[in-house]
C-alpha cells in the first residue's frame, strides 16, 4: 500500500474486515451443517444475531486496540441492551467463544491477538463502546456488522461493511463480500440464469469471497479474494482495480435491488425500469452486495425506493457509495444530489429514495424518470 491520506486506516480496516469474514464463514458454516445444534436452529435467527454481535465486538475490541479506546467513535448497528439480559446467557457466551475463536486467528491476518481469551465483561464493552452518534465533525468509523441478514440464514449474499467518516464526508469504505464469486460469469449464472445449467461454470465450490475497498483520492477501487484455509493476508498482494461497466445503453444494461418488497417499492422500479427502456428483469440481491455488484461492473443501476417514513441509516451505504464513487459510478438520492453522511446515524434529508449507477448518461436518464412519474405515483 502506497502511503498517503489515511492509508494506515484503510490497511487496518482491510485486515479486520477479513477477519470478519472469517468469523462470519464459520457461524453460517455451523449453520448449514448444523450438528453444534443447541443455539444454532434454522428457524431461529440466533446464528445472525451470533455473527451480528460478534463481529462488533472484534471490530471494536481491534480499532479501539490499535487507535486507543479513548480516542475511538464507532458507530454500529447493534446496541448491548438485549445481550445483557439474563435469557439471553446461552447467546452471550455462544459470542464470548466466538469473538476468541476468531481473535486466536488474528495474527493471519496481520492484527494482534489479545494476550489471554477476552472475558464476557470485555466484549460486553467492546460492543457497547459502538455507541456513537456520528455528526459533521471528527473522525466516525462506521460499520454494519451482517448486512442482509436474511441473505446471511439463507446461505445467500450479505456483507460486512466498514467506513471512516471524517468531518461529515466518507474517506474509505471497505465491504466484505463472503459468497460474491470472483468471476462475473458465477454471479451472471446464479443471478440472471442467463447460461445454460447444463454448461455448469460454477459448481458449488466455485471460487468466491471477496474483499472491495476504496480510500479518497487514492485512485479507483480495489478487491482482494478471501483467504482460504491457512492461508496468510498478504495484503495488498493480489489486489486488482475494479471499474464499473460502460454500458449505457438502457436496453443492455442490469439494474439491481433489494430483495424484501418492505426495503424497497418494486412496482415502482419496474414503472421507472420500463420508462427508461430497461429491459432485463431486476436481480434481487441482498445486502450491500448489490454496490459491489455496480463497482464490479456486473451490473449498472441499483436503484431503492423505501417506504414514506423509513429512515436510511449511515452504515447501509457509507462504505457502498466511497467504492462505487471511486470505481467510476455515480450516487445520489431521486433528486440528484450526493448523500449527506454528515448528519448522525441517519441520511437526514434524504429525497425519495437511492439511485446508484455506473455513469452519468444512466443516472441522468433515470433521475429524469423519477420526475416524470412522481406525480403519477402516491409512493
Ligand atoms: C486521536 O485520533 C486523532 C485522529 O482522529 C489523532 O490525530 C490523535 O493523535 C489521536 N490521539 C491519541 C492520543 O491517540
Ligand atoms: C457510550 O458508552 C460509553 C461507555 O461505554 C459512555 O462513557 C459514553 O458516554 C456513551 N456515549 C454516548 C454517546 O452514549
Ligand atoms: C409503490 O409505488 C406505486 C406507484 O408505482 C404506488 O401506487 C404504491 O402505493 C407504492 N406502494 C407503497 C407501499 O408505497
Amino acid at each position: 500500500m502506497e502511503d498517503g491520506e489515511f492509508s494506515m486506516e484503510l490497511d487496518m480496516a482491510v485486515r479486520v474486515v477479513h477477519l470478519a469474514c472469517a468469523l462470519c464463514r464459520r457461524v453460517q458454516e455451523g449453520l448449514v451443517s448444523a450438528d453444534n445444534a443447541q443455539v444454532m436452529t434454522k428457524d431461529d435467527d440466533s446464528p445472525v444475531t451470533i455473527a451480528d454481535w460478534s463481529v462488533q465486538a472484534t471490530v471494536s475490541w481491534i480499532l479501539s486496540e490499535y487507535f486507543g479506546s479513548k480516542n475511538v467513535s464507532i458507530v454500529a448497528e447493534e446496541d448491548v441492551q438485549t445481550l445483557s439480559k439474563p435469557d439471553s446467557r446461552t447467546l452471550l457466551s455462544a459470542v464470548v467463544k466466538t469473538v476468541n475463536e476468531c481473535l486466536a486467528e488474528a495474527q493471519r491476518y496481520g492484527l494482534q491477538c489479545p494476550p489471554s481469551e477476552l472475558g464476557t465483561s470485555e466484549i460486553l464493552e467492546a460492543i457497547s463502546r459502538c455507541n456513537s452518534t456520528g455528526g459533521p465533525t471528527g473522525r466516525h468509523w462506521v460499520l454494519d456488522p451482517v448486512d442482509g441478514t436474511l441473505g446471511f440464514v439463507r446461505g445467500d449474499q450479505y456483507a460486512v461493511a466498514l467506513a471512516l467518516i471524517e468531518n461529515g464526508e466518507v474517506v474509505l469504505g471497505v465491504l466484505g463480500c463472503p459468497n460474491y464469486p470472483l468471476k462475473k460469469e458465477c454471479f451472471d449464472y446464479h443471478y440472471k440464469a442467463a447460461t445454460p445449467k447444463s454448461s455448469q461454470p460454477c459448481s458449488d465450490t466455485f471460487e468466491k469471497g471477496c474483499v472491495i475497498y476504496a480510500r479518497r483520492s487514492y485512485g479507483g477501487a480495489w478487491m482482494r479474494p478471501l483467504v482460504h484455509g491457512d492461508e496468510k493476508l498478504e495484503w495488498p498482494n493480489s489486489a486488482s482495480l475494479v471499474r464499473v461497466s460502460s454500458i449505457d445503453d438502457p436496453a443492455l444494461a442490469t439494474f439491481c435491488e433489494p430483495v424484501e418488497k418492505r426495503n424497497s417499492n418494486h412496482s415502482f422500479t419496474a414503472g421507472l425500469a420500463h420508462s427508461v427502456g430497461l429491459r432485463k428483469q431486476p436481480l434481487r440481491v441482498y445486502s450491500m452486495v448489490k454496490y459491489a455488484a455496480i463497482a464490479r461492473g456486473d451490473a449498472e443501476i441499483f436503484m431503492k425506493f423505501a417506504r414514506t417514513g423509513y429512515r436510511e441509516k449511515i452504515w447501509d451505504h457509507a462504505a457502498g457509495v466511497i467504492i462505487v464513487e471511486a470505481a467510476g459510478g455515480v450516487v445520489t438520492d431521486a433528486g440528484g444530489r450526493p448523500l449527506d453522511f454528515s448528519r448522525g446515524i441517519y441520511l437526514e434529508g434524504l429525497d425519495r429514495g437511492i439511485i446508484v449507477c455506473s455513469g452519468p448518461i444512466l443516472h441522468e436518464k433515470i433521475i429524469g424518470a423519477v420526475y416524470a412519474s412522481w406525480d403519477s405515483s402516491s409512493l
